[in-house]
């Protein structure tokens, strides 16, 4: 039977999980579900932004809804971002992320691409300092371990989308040794899974300018934590923005679906937040986690559907429950 940990967060978070959970269940009608706290406010409460409890849930669970965590601007002694803490302790070491256009909300149609952001290294693992009062030095890590895992789940997205094309991001003609060990192992892996034939490569800045010019010339991209941060959130901008992107942190045998949005402090508790976000999010778990791809496209097809019916007409003003109900009557008549 399957098993899905619910972590709603703080904000947002906790309006917009329960209509992904609502559609999954409806999807797979024995889905057991189990709900486990981490972010600011489990944090204030319990001294901890992410309970061991939480750790063992998503653990014995290996498929998890995450919502969304609020962080405090200033630093607190004993915080640490609770997104970030998972990522590591769950070993979901790729992120996840496709853009698509959607209907009547996506500047520009025909694109439709996956990112595949590397999710344990790079400039986030917190190496920083003060090298001297005026000196602050941060350091960036590369593996090859990290990256062939990186590759690897790149084949598998490739095999499954029927993919063209893989660009490979970077930036080695500054970062020969980073950027050059990523590249290099990624096409090494690449090569054995015999996909060289597709292989692209591309440098950072020249990405993120034909992400705006031309988002439908690419196909699958794969790069490092940062560039992978910065470029996922650019390339939201063509499916409607941040409240419609969808993202999976996918480990081995262990995935935690999550919107690419925060908590929105600005509109929480207003009953206006989006929740195609997180219904996406949980079609990547139903995709790549538990190989469902039918039920991913049945629910895929029912966002659609309701941003073709309504062109968007509906978000901005009483969100939430309007398009829940939408999406999942949908849902229901493609069922029957
Ligand atoms: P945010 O994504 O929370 O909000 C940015 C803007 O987009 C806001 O105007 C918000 O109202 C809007 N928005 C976001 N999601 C929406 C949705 N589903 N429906 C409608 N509108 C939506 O980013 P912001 O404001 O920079 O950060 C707020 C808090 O969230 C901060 O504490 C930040 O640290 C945290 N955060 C957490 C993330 C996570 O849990 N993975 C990711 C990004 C930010
Ligand atoms: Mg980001």
């Amino acid at each position: 039977m399957r098993k899905l940990c619910v972590i709603p967060g703080d904000g947002i978070g906790t309006e917009v999980t329960p209509v992904a959970v609502r559609a999954l269940q409806r999807l797979l009608p024995d889905l057991q579900v189990v709900e486990a706290s981490a972010g600011w406010g489990c944090f204030e409460q319990q001294g901890n932004a992410v309970p061991e409890r939480t750790l063992e849930l998503m653990r014995e669970c290996g498929a998890g809804l995450f919502g969304a965590v609020q962080s405090p601007a200033r630093a607190v002694p004993g915080y640490r971002s609770a997104i970030l803490t998972l990522r590591q302790q769950l070993g979901l070491s790729v992120n996840l992320r496709p853009v698509r256009s959607w209907p009547g909300i996506s500047p520009r149609p025909g694109i439709d691409l996956m990112l595949l952001r590397e999710n344990s290294e790079c400039l986030y693992i917190g190496q920083e300092h003060m090298a001297s009062a005026d000196k602050a030095v941060a350091q960036r890590q590369i593996t090859r371990q990290a990256c062939a895992i990186l590759a690897q789940r790149a084949a598998q997205v490739v095999r499954q989308r029927g993919a063209r094309r893989i660009t490979l991001v970077h930036k080695a003609n500054v970062l020969p040794l980073t950027c050059g060990l990523f590249r290099d192992t990624c096409r090494a892996v690449l090569a054995t899974e015999g996909l060289d034939g597709l292989v692209d490569e591309r440098l950072v800045d020249v990405a993120a300018l034909q992400l705006v010019e031309q988002p439908q010339r690419f196909d699958v991209l794969v790069t490092t934590n940062l560039f992978g941060d910065i470029l996922s959130d650019l390339a939201s901008y063509w499916s409607g923005g941040l409240a419609t992107a969808p993202s999976l942190n996918w480990g081995d045998g262990i995935a935690l679906a999550e919107p690419v949005h925060g908590s929105a402090p600005d509109i929480a508790g207003s009953g206006r937040a989006n929740p195609i976000a997180a219904l996406l999010s949980a079609a990547l778990l139903l995709r790549y986690h538990w190989a469902l791809p039918e039920a991913a496209t049945c629910l895929e097809n029912a966002v659609e559907g309701f941003l073709n019916d309504t062109q968007g007409a509906d978000l901005g003003t009483q969100t939430t429950e309007r398009v829940a109900e939408g999406v999942l009557a949908r849902l229901e008549l493609s069922q029957k």
